[in-house]
């Protein structure tokens, strides 16, 4: 017997869980997803496909940080699952796709098994992590570190959003602090498929991915304190402009990777800027900035910490600024199972996919679970140049398919 996902179905959950938090881009005029972790578009995504689950006959429990896993039963309980999950919150201008593919298309995948009457030696888990894109409480993987403990519960919950909210309360006020234990006991192995969020496969004419490991990231919040003056009275050479030191400082960034010292695939963004007042005729008193690192090399990202933090120092002395640093999130870069990738690339081998191994550049679930047991991830080629982050994020039916059956096929090797 052949096992695949229906895809309809599939394609049709996407975009009724896309719906909610459902936005019109005000550039582009394109629909974009806005379900910000813990606000109420996030408690109504997650309220719908905790139905889904529920109607799935899965047995559903939701943590102390909110995850929610919903389990199916194997023939002998007493074996430890396969997880397979992803997350349904989104960045602020987020598409269809990211997190929601993972957490739908493993959905699917046990659907199939009901149709199919299929059961499996081992129990099947799928999950959805709380606050995996950080972009609310600043902590990406936020509910995944917590399960597979890189980050203790009351740190999480102590956490606050730029409204001084914190994790622990908006978690209670959407109804989803639950009471299950956070920290997962380890599973037999943790499968994610994610939309690549990059150009690489579709470029290369690739179906799909097995992805090799995640790259290292780096998150830091800065914060700069000058004087605020007349933008036309006020002498420049006498300036203590903290906006002139955030473009100073992504200014040294580009110049960071330009120069090659840290390997040709490291990157760095200035998300964030906000200048205060913020107003055409006053110069900046205040100015808090962010910066996000990434580098698949451990070594030289740590070595590119360690020259931004001394540029930080000296400029702050130069222009007579106070710059505060304070990092939100960090993790080192990760290498997935090569045996479970080797499973996975069974998989696409014998349905003659053609696929090719690649390292991730985005965070994922995947990685704090590798801590735990065997991990490895699927990638689904994105059209329009892989973006992602963005409203015109998007992939076909037939790569979410292809992605779901390959999940699919893997969870049940894995628990059979
Ligand atoms: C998660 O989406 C990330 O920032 O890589
Ligand atoms: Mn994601
Ligand atoms: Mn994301």
């Amino acid at each position: 017997m052949t096992l695949a996902v229906d895809p309809a179905r599939l394609w049709n959950r996407l975009h009724d869980l896309a719906a909610i938090g459902a936005y019109r881009d005000e550039h582009t005029g394109l629909m974009g997803v806005n379900r910000l972790a813990l606000t109420d578009t996030d408690a109504a995504g997650r309220a719908l496909v905790k139905r889904w689950f529920e109607e799935a006959g899965l047995a559903v429990r939701v943590d102390r940080i909110g995850n929610v896993y919903a389990r199916r039963r194997g023939l002998d309980e007493s074996l430890a699952p396969v997880v397979a999950g992803s997350h349904i919150d989104s960045v602020p201008t987020g598409g269809a796709f990211d997190g929601c593919l993972g957490v739908l298309g493993a959905l699917e995948g046990v659907r199939a098994l009901d149709d199919a009457g299929v059961v499996t030696r081992r129990p099947i888990e799928l999950g959805f992590f709380t606050d995996e894109e950080g972009c609310r409480f600043g902590t990406d993987m936020l509910g995944s570190a917590v399960a597979c403990g890189r980050i203790p519960l009351e740190v999480a919950w102590a956490l606050r959003d730029r409204d001084g909210k914190t994790v622990k309360e908006e978690l209670a006020r959407i109804g989803f602090l639950g009471d299950a234990e956070e920290r997962v006991a380890a599973p037999h192995a943790y499968v994610e498929l994610h939309i690549e969020q990059g150009p690489v496969l579709a470029a290369e004419g690739f179906e799909l991915g097995v992805v090799t490991g995640v790259q290292a990231i780096s998150w830091q919040e800065l914060t700069i304190v000058g004087k605020s003056a007349h933008a036309g009275t006020t002498p420049m050479h006498l300036r203590r402009d903290a906006g002139f030191a955030a473009a100073r400082i992504h200014l040294h960034l580009h110049e960071m990777i330009e120069s090659g010292r840290y390997g040709a695939d490291m990157r760095a963004t200035m998300g964030r800027i906000e200048p205060a007042p913020n107003r055409i005729n006053v110069v900046p008193g205040r100015t808090v900035c962010t910066v996000d690192l990434r580098n698949p090399d451990d070594h030289a990202m740590a070595a590119a910490e360690r020259e931004l933090a001394a540029f930080v120092r000296a400029l702050g002395d130069e222009l007579q600024l106070a710059i505060e640093t304070r990092q939100t999130a960090r993790t080192a870069s990760i290498a997935f199972s090569g045996d479970v990738q080797e499973v996975i690339a069974r998989h696409m081998r014998e349905a003659g996919v053609h696929h090719r191994r690649i390292q991730s550049g985005a965070g994922h679930d995947a990685q704090e679970f590798a801590a735990k047991c065997p991990t490895a991830m699927i990638f689904v080629p994105g059209e329009y140049d892989g973006i992602s982050h963005n409203p015109r994020e998007y992939s076909t039916l037939e790569a979410c398919a292809r992605g779901a059956t390959t999940l699919l096929r893997t969870m049940v090797t894995l628990a059979s």
